[in-house]
């Protein structure tokens, strides 16, 4: 059993509190790969901002769980001998989908783990909810519960169409489950293909889609039924279309690839959202500066040489959803 505050770690419960008084959102970035977090921890730094960085299942069966784990203890150190002497992250499960699992991460020194029980029935999100809340809270981590379903893919939970958060329901779950924050749905979903054309416009100039709006009208009523009380954004990675546009130039095919409009989720973070999830507009920064590298430099092999610029732009990404979207930076002394 490793406490996460032996590892330098830190759990939401202030990060939250203090973001959702002053009108920004915390970012969640998932990683899977040493170039991810060493991205992480320099845009962290260099903006001084509080980071989640977040671990699902994947990423785990990906890189072990050991490994993941010392490498955000890794994080930390690397936040120091970057200047920040008191960095500000939390090593978070990203949808947790069982009771062991959540007891698993908070035992190897998690301090913030995800219980999604939002495709069971609403009794049995509250009781699977309840019994991590339980475990968790005995050691200080702090627990983000979800209600509402997402479009697209949840990890192994797969939702034919989205299912709004039900304003009516939340007092309700928050009070019964005890969760320190609740992921709701408001119209985001996970990956690079957020909406089917169908669901879009067409911008006329440049013949890309236009998504719909999210549902700011649910968002508000959730507010004002749990003021104050901190609320999380998945499936909120924008899709950046030079990202799109640069794998598709160098022989990827991603038509059609399509997010969630920066200025809304910009709106969001001044509101009770205070944390809000990216992994694919990673992963499309990450496949574009490696598909435009190995183009350019056919007899390159060393990984090194590719992985490079791939962890730059990543960084750059970093550093402009912090600034420029979720309003995080500065708000760490360092
Ligand atoms: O919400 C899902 C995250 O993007 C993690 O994706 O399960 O492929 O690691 P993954
Ligand atoms: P994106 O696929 O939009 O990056 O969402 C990531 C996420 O919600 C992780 O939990
Ligand atoms: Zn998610």
């Amino acid at each position: 059993m490793v406490n996460y505050k032996d590892l330098g770690l830190v759990n939401t419960r202030e990060m939250f509190k203090k973001a959702v008084a002053g009108g920004y959102a915390i970012p969640a970035f998932n990683f899977n790969t040493m170039e991810q977090m060493q991205a992480i921890v320099q845009a962290a730094v260099e903006t001084k901002s509080p980071v989640i960085m977040q671990v699902s299942k994947g990423a785990r069966n990906y890189a072990n769980a050991t490994i993941l784990r010392y490498m955000a203890e890794g994080a930390v150190q690397y936040a120091k001998e970057l200047g920040c002497a008191h960095p500000e992250i939390v090593l978070h499960l990203d949808h947790g989908d069982s009771f062991e699992l959540c007891k698993d991460c908070i035992d190897m020194g998690f301090s913030s783990v995800m219980i999604d029980g939002s495709s069971l029935p609403y009794e049995d999100n509250i009781a699977l909810t309840k019994k991590v809340v339980e475990y968790a809270h005995k050691y200080d981590v702090t627990v983000e519960a979800e209600l509402g379903v997402l479009a697209g893919v949840e990890d192994e939970v797969v939702a034919e169409e989205s299912h709004y958060t039900k304003p009516e329901e939340v007092i309700d779950f928050a009070t019964r489950t005890g969760c320190d924050s609740l992921a709701i749905s408001i119209g985001t979903s996970h990956g690079a293909y957020k909406f089917k054309p169908e669901q879009c416009t067409r911008d006329p100039k440049t013949g890309r889609l236009v998504p719909p709006p999210l549902a700011f009208d649910v968002l508000h009523e959730i507010e004002k039924k749990l003021p104050g009380f901190p609320i999380v954004l998945h499936g909120s990675s924008s899709v950046p279309q030079e990202e799109v546009d640069t794998i598709n130039k160098f022989g990827g095919n991603l038509p059609d690839a399509v997010g969630i409009p920066e200025e809304q989720l910009r709106e969001a973070s001044k509101s009770a959202v205070c944390k809000i999830n990216i992994d694919s507009d990673s992963r499309l920064a990450m496949t574009a500066a490696i598909r435009k590298y190995m183009a350019e430099h056919p007899d390159h092999f060393d990984p090194r040489q590719y992985l490079k610029p791939a962890r730059e732009n990543m960084k750059k990404m970093y550093i402009h959803k912090i600034v420029n979207v979720l309003g995080s930076d500065g708000k760490l002394a360092c």
